[in-house]
C-alpha cells in the first residue's frame, strides 16, 4: 500500500525509537538485574551503516521523528556520529536521546554539534543517596550536572521520574519544586512490569493519587495543552519555570493516539512497547533483501499492531494483557 506505517486503526506512525544497544552503565532495580542483562555477540547488533540505511527507509515512510534508546544509548562508541548521520536525512524533524545522563558531561556538546535536537534523562531521586540504592552505581551529581548543562546548551531537557511506593513517593513534590526555577519537563511515570523487575501492583502510584499529593501543597496546579500524540498529560504550578507531566501507561493507556515504532537493537522490529519481536529486519538486509521487499516487511508488521496492550484494572489488583501470552510481554522500552 502507498501507506506502510498506518495500522488497521487508522493510526499513523511517524516516530521511530531505535535501541542502540542492551548495554547499560547503571542497574536500575525496576529495569535489570544486578548482573545485568545478558549481552547479544556484537554481530548481532545492527551496524551504523544497517541503522542509517534503516532509519533512511523509515523515514521515507513517513517518519518525523526519530528518538535514540537502549539500554543506555551512550555506551554506544560512535553515538555522535550515529546522530549526525541520521540528522543529515533529508525530511526527519527531530532527533532526539533517552539517556540515565551519567555523560552528558563529556558528550552533550559533540552531540548538540552533531545536531541533537531533543534529550530526555531518567531521574528517580533527587537524594544522591538513593540514587545509588535504585541505580547500584554512582553518579547522581553527574546526571544533575548534565541536567544543568542541557538547559545551559538551550534544551529544554525532559526528566523520566518513575514512581513507585515505599521509594521515591516521598520526593513527588520536591520534583515539582524542581521546576520552579528551571525549564525542565518533569514526567512522572507509572511503575510498569516488565521481565524480572517485581511489578507488584500496590508499588505502582496512579496518575491520580500523584495529582492529588501535588494539589494538597498547590492548590493551583494545573492542567495544561497537550499534543496529539504526547505520552505525557501536562501540568504546571502557575508561576514556576518549568512543567510537570504525567505518563498514564497503567491507568489511562494512550495506546488510541500511539503513532510510535521501534527498532531493537539487534534489528528487530517492534509494533508495540509490550509486543513481540515482529520480524528481524537485520537478517532481511543480510539476506539482501531489496528494499522493496523490506518495505513490504515493515508494512506487513505495522498492519499487525494491536489496538492496545493491556487491560487494566487496578482495583480488582490485576492486569489483564490482551493480545500477549505473559511470557511474552516484557521486553522493556
Ligand atoms: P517524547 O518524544 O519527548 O515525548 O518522549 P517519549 O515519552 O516518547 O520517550 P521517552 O523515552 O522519554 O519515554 C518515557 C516513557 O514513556 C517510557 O518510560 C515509557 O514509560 C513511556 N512510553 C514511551 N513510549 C511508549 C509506548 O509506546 N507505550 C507505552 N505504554 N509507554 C511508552
Ligand atoms: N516502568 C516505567 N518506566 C520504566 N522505565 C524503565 N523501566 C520502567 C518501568 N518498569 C523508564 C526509564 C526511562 C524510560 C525510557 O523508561 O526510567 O526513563
Ligand atoms: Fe539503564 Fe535505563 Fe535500565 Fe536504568 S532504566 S538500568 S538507566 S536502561
Amino acid at each position: 500500500s502507498s501507506q506502510p506505517l498506518t495500522d488497521t486503526f487508522g493510526r499513523h506512525h511517524t516516530y521511530l525509537r531505535i535501541s542502540l544497544t542492551e548495554r547499560c552503565n547503571l542497574r536500575c532495580q525496576y529495569c535489570m538485574p544486578a548482573e545485568g542483562v545478558q549481552l547479544q555477540s556484537k554481530s548481532n547488533l545492527l551496524t551504523t551503516e544497517e541503522i542509517l540505511y534503516l532509519a533512511r527507509i523509515f523515514v521515507e515512510q513517513g517518519v518525523r521523528k526519530i528518538r535514540l534508546t537502549g539500554g543506555e544509548p551512550t555506551v554506544r562508541r560512535d553515538i555522535v556520529d550515529i546522530i549526525a548521520k541520521i540528522k543529515s536525512i533529508p525530511k526527519l524533524d527531530n532527533i532526539g536521546i533517552t539517556t540515565n545522563g551519567l555523560v552528558l558531561t563529556r558528550l552533550l556538546v559533540p552531540m548538540q554539534r552533531a545536531g541533537l535536537d531533543a534529550v530526555n534523562i531518567s531521574l528517580d531521586t533527587l537524594r544522591p543517596e538513593r540514587f545509588e540504592e535504585i541505580t547500584r552505581r554512582k553518579g547522581w551529581e553527574r546526571v544533575i550536572a548534565g541536567i544543568d548543562l542541557a538547559i545551559q546548551l538551550g534544551y529544554k531537557p525532559k526528566l523520566n521520574c518513575v514512581l513507585m511506593r515505599n521509594f521515591n513517593e516521598d520526593e513527588i513534590c520536591d520534583f515539582v519544586e524542581f521546576t520552579r526555577d528551571r525549564d525542565v519537563d518533569v514526567r512522572f511515570i507509572e511503575y510498569m512490569p516488565f521481565t524480572g523487575n517485581k511489578w507488584q501492583t500496590d508499588r505502582l502510584i496512579s496518575f491520580k493519587e500523584s495529582v492529588e499529593i501535588i494539589q494538597k501543597r498547590w492548590p493551583d496546579f494545573k492542567a495544561l495543552p497537550n499534543g496529539p500524540n504526547d505520552t505525557s498529560k501536562a501540568y504546571s504550578v502557575p508561576g514556576y519555570k518549568g512543567q510537570v507531566g504525567f505518563i498514564t501507561s497503567m491507568t489511562e493507556h494512550f495506546c488510541g493516539t500511539c503513532n510510535r515504532l521501534r527498532l531493537t537493537a539487534d534489528g528487530n522490529i517492534k509494533v508495540c512497547l509490550f509486543g513481540n519481536k515482529e520480524f528481524s529486519l537485520r537478517d532481511a538486509i543480510r539476506s539482501k533483501c531489496s528494499e522493496d521487499d523490506l518495505i513490504a516487511l515493515i508494512g506487513a508488521a505495522v498492519s499487525r499492531k494491536k489496538k492496545q496492550h493491556a487491560d487494566i484494572n487496578i482495583h480488582n489488583n490485576t492486569v489483564t494483557r490482551l493480545h500477549h501470552k505473559k511470557s511474552e510481554i516484557f521486553e522493556s522500552r
